[in-house]
């Protein structure tokens, strides 16, 4: 055995192996403990548990650092695209020219959805929220594609990895286009996977959506900076549901559903109320005091794993910036409550010694609402984003040979067992 590491447990000295990766803490492999011990683990949030071994991000929280398979999100984020960030979390390395190509051709002819998949909206009501739609929505492609949902076949893996990618968009932009009262807009191949997207939400039958390349390319950014965070509650939430064997749709919208949480996927949407509800830079300092008398939280900080500036909330904010000036908000009176907030809590010494920066969430609202998005389609489009990564990390799961169904234990304390009581004799 190599390094391992010892302790003692009602007199017996237990020894468990220490596993090591390229990067990040060691771990101690604890999967032989309840046999030796009769004793489990306790964890709640695993704060201190990693639940799999996984080759796709990397993430150093004090340092401020993530990479996708290798690679810093910063530089990902200015020169490469949605798309081959796609490839490289799928397949493990940057295309070539002839790979990225058939990768996109493969993405953008799969972008249609089933005829019959259209009735599935009339069902909600009109106002549904469309994260709403997308859980339903998403589920149901099991119901459309079971050609690719035999989960031990590599190649329906392929198929179901590359159909999510390219319909997710097209759900999300019917589920806006719903929401809006607006008739569905069908997806172009000679679009890009961003501006397809875009004109799916943004056209209507009197007036073609019109391309705008810094707009195209924020919300290509926007997708790039949220494609996988290894294991958040949402992949957490895939890759538990994918271990009991569920297709890949249904693990996905279960994903989804784990998205939705306002300390999650929702919280976009929360930061963007959030400076709605404090208006002006006037009223910060008063707001300040409510979070640290824990009324409520400054949505947009704070994070599980960074403890220090979110590498995505630096290249977010700057697209913020180009996104307000291309639409000519520079004076966006809440980008004003938003820099001064972070001003202020950067300074604060609250803030400071319990490590809260801003997290990707903080400017992304703001930019969406530029764009055209109302908060509502926030999560929606976070969803769009990390499909990839949720479906990376599925397949991961599924060919890696030690995966097993997960199951959490516990720490029961709740009655004794006790006999059962008939109505009448009960006090
Ligand atoms: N505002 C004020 N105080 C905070 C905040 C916040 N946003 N976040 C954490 N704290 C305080 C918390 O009260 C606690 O203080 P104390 O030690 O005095 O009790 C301390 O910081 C540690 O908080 P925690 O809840 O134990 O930390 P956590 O790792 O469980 O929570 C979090 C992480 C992201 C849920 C939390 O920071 C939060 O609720 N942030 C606001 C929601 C948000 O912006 N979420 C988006 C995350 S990034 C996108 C994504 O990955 O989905």
């Amino acid at each position: 055995m190599g390094e391992t590491a010892k302790f003692s447990i009602e007199g017996k000295t237990i020894e468990l192996p220490i596993m090591k990766g390229t990067d990040g803490p060691d771990v101690i492999d604890i999967r032989k403990l309840y046999a030796e011990s009769d004793a489990f683990t306790y964890d709640p949030g695993f704060t201190s548990t990693a639940s799999c071994e996984s080759k796709i991000t990397f993430i150093d929280g004090d340092k401020g650092v993530l990479l996708h398979r290798g690679y810093p999100i910063g530089e990902l984020a200015e020169s490469s695209n949605f798309i081959e960030v796609c490839y490289l979390l799928l397949h493990g390395e940057l295309p070539s020219a002839a790979e990225y190509s058939d990768f996109e051709h493969t993405i953008t002819h799969h972008t249609m959805l089933h005829e019959q998949f259209d009735r599935f909206f009339q069902g909600f009501r009109r106002d549904a929220h469309p994260m709403a739609i997308m859980v339903g929505a998403v589920g149901a492609l099991s119901a459309f594609y079971h050609d690719s949902t035999d989960i031990n076949d590599p190649q329906q893996r392929w198929i179901s990895a590359h159909r999510l990618i390219a319909k997710m968009p097209t759900i999300a932009a019917r589920a806006f286009k719903y929401f809006q009262g607006q008739p569905f807009v069908h997806p172009r191949n000679d679009l890009s996977y961003a501006e397809n997207f875009l004109r799916m939400c943004f056209a209507v039958p009197a007036e073609d959506w019109k391309p705008n390349p810094v707009l195209t390319r924020a919300m290509d950014r926007i997708f790039t900076l949220h494609a996988d965070h290894e294991q958040n509650a949402s992949t957490s939430t895939v890759r538990l549901a994918g271990s009991s064997g569920a297709n890949p749709f249904a693990c996905i919208a279960a994903g989804i559903a784990c998205l939705w949480g306002p300390a999650h996927g929702g919280a976009n949407e929360e930061a963007l109320n959030m400076l709605k509800e404090i208006g002006t830079v006037d009223k910060i300092p008063e707001f300040i005091q409510g979070v640290k008398d824990r009324r409520y939280r400054l949505m947009g900080f704070g994070h599980r794993v960074y403890k220090n500036y979110d590498p995505r909330a630096t290249v977010m904010q700057k697209t913020c910036h180009e996104v307000l000036a291309e639409v000519g908000d520079s004076d966006d009176p809440l980008l004003k409550v938003a820099m001064e907030l972070e001003r202020i809590a950067l300074n604060d010494p609250y803030f400071i010694e319990r490590k809260l920066y801003p997290n990707v969430d903080f400017y992304s609202g703001i930019t969406l609402r530029a764009l055209g998005f109302p908060p509502e389609m926030f999560t929606v489009l976070f969803a769009v984003a990390r499909t990839v990564g949720w479906i990376a990390q599925w397949k991961e799961m599924i060919e890696d040979p030690v995966y097993k169904i997960g199951r959490p234990r516990q720490l029961y304390t709740g009655a004794p067992k006790r006999d059962y009581v008939p109505v009448d004799k009960r006090g």
